[in-house]
């Protein structure tokens, strides 16, 4: 049922606070970290060489900042592909591969043949997936659930924050068990991650602004999504969100390659919503916001609550609470997902069986 909310994706948005809970005292029992037999040891962690993430759509953006966060943790390059691509270019891959496979249904053909196919060539493989018994769960070596709970409407939320969390969990296990990170930094982030379902909150609280933002979007024929390093992550998901119940062509840029050729498409009204909330990036985003606005386009900024400067050169600013650098995608994803939201609501329509869409796509 819909407790009491208008639809579903509405009432799994404001599901988050608890379900990221939920999932985070899965992977911490008692606030330590212990992912148990849904990891592996230290010895096999030893004989892989390459890290591979891979999945589709919402699922693969989450793969991606989690491949940053185990990027950070390890000192190590990872690689990500999306998971039509990988089924057929692999030649990279093989025993000393570890693939990691994101999706919430646990049963995306695209994901499954990739994963088919990395395990034909020895690949070990490691499932982070929300449902229990999928064919995803079957088939991994080791699985880590997301405990997001059943998701029914198309456009995925809470398995996003959820696969977010869970991926967070493992690189934290990983860079503990490869003595990667102290024991202090291992403190620091649990610590953190327990701060989230709180902020989220704070977030959800505030409502009331994003039915005034969508009226201010829903006529436009796109939408720029900009955002660096990890923002740049968040700011694709925001544009797939937008994009699959509003119908408006939503489209993400890295912020400094928007002057090498899209740029081109700015015109005046012409919304864009900037994402701004990595310390080390937030003067070179400023200039990103006077840049579009100079050439007449609404600028939506999201950004972290202690870079006061960007209000002033944005149209409207949506602050998000402040937390560690790579945890802010839980946090900036969600002034995205109730736009999305007010959007479609706003344009008349179905906001949880969006036309063409089906909650889990089994072709390949
Ligand atoms: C977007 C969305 C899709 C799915 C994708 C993968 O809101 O729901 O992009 O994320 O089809 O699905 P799963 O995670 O079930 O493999």
């Amino acid at each position: 049922s819909k407790d009491g909310y208008d639809h579903f994706m509405l009432k799994e948005i404001y599901e988050q606070p608890d379900v990221i809970k939920k999932s985070l005292d899965n992977k911490f029992p008692h606030g330590k970290l212990n992912l148990m037999d849904q990891s592996f040891s230290k010895e096999e962690l030893l004989s892989i060489e390459t890290i591979y993430f891979t999945a589709c759509g919402t699922a693969y953006h989450a793969a991606e900042v989690g491949m940053r966060a185990m990027e950070k943790l390890l000192h190590k390059k990872c690689q990500s592909e999306i998971a039509s691509e990988l089924k057929y270019y692999q030649p990279f891959i093989d025993e000393k591969t570890l693939l990691i496979v994101v999706s919430q249904s646990g049963e995306t053909g695209d994901t499954l043949a990739a994963m088919r196919e990395a395990k034909e060539k020895g690949a070990k493989i490691l499932a982070v997936t929300n449902v229990v018994g999928s064919s995803i769960a079957r088939e991994a070596d080791k699985v880590i659930y997301c405990n997001a709970g059943p998701e029914i409407s198309v456009a995925s939320t809470k398995a996003y924050t959820t696969q977010l969390i869970s991926l967070y969990a493992l690189a934290i296990d990983f860079a503990q068990k490869l003595n990667c990170i102290s024991d202090q930094d291992v403190e620091k982030y649990i610590k953190e991650l327990y701060t989230l379902p709180s902020k989220v909150q704070e977030l959800l609280d505030h409502r009331e602004k994003y039915k005034d933002l969508a009226e201010k979007i829903k006529g436009a024929k796109s939408i720029f999504y900009l955002g660096r390093g990890i923002d740049y992550l968040s700011a694709k998901e925001g544009a797939l969100k937008l994009k699959e119940i509003s119908y408006i062509n939503a489209v993400a840029f890295q912020s400094g390659e928007l002057k090498h050729g899209s740029i081109a498409l700015l015109e005046d009204g012409l919304p864009v919503v900037c994402i701004i909330s990595q310390e080390n990036l937030v003067d070179k985003s400023i200039s990103n916001v006077k840049e579009v606005k100079a050439r007449g386009a609404y600028a939506l900024a999201i950004a972290q609550k202690n870079f006061k400067n960007v209000q002033e050169v944005s149209d409207d600013t949506i602050f998000i609470p402040e937390t560690l650098d790579i945890f802010t995608p839980v946090l900036s994803v969600l002034p995205q997902q109730l736009l999305a939201y007010e959007t479609s609501l706003a344009l008349g329509n179905d906001v949880d069986k969006p036309r063409n869409l089906a909650k889990s796509v089994t072709v390949e």
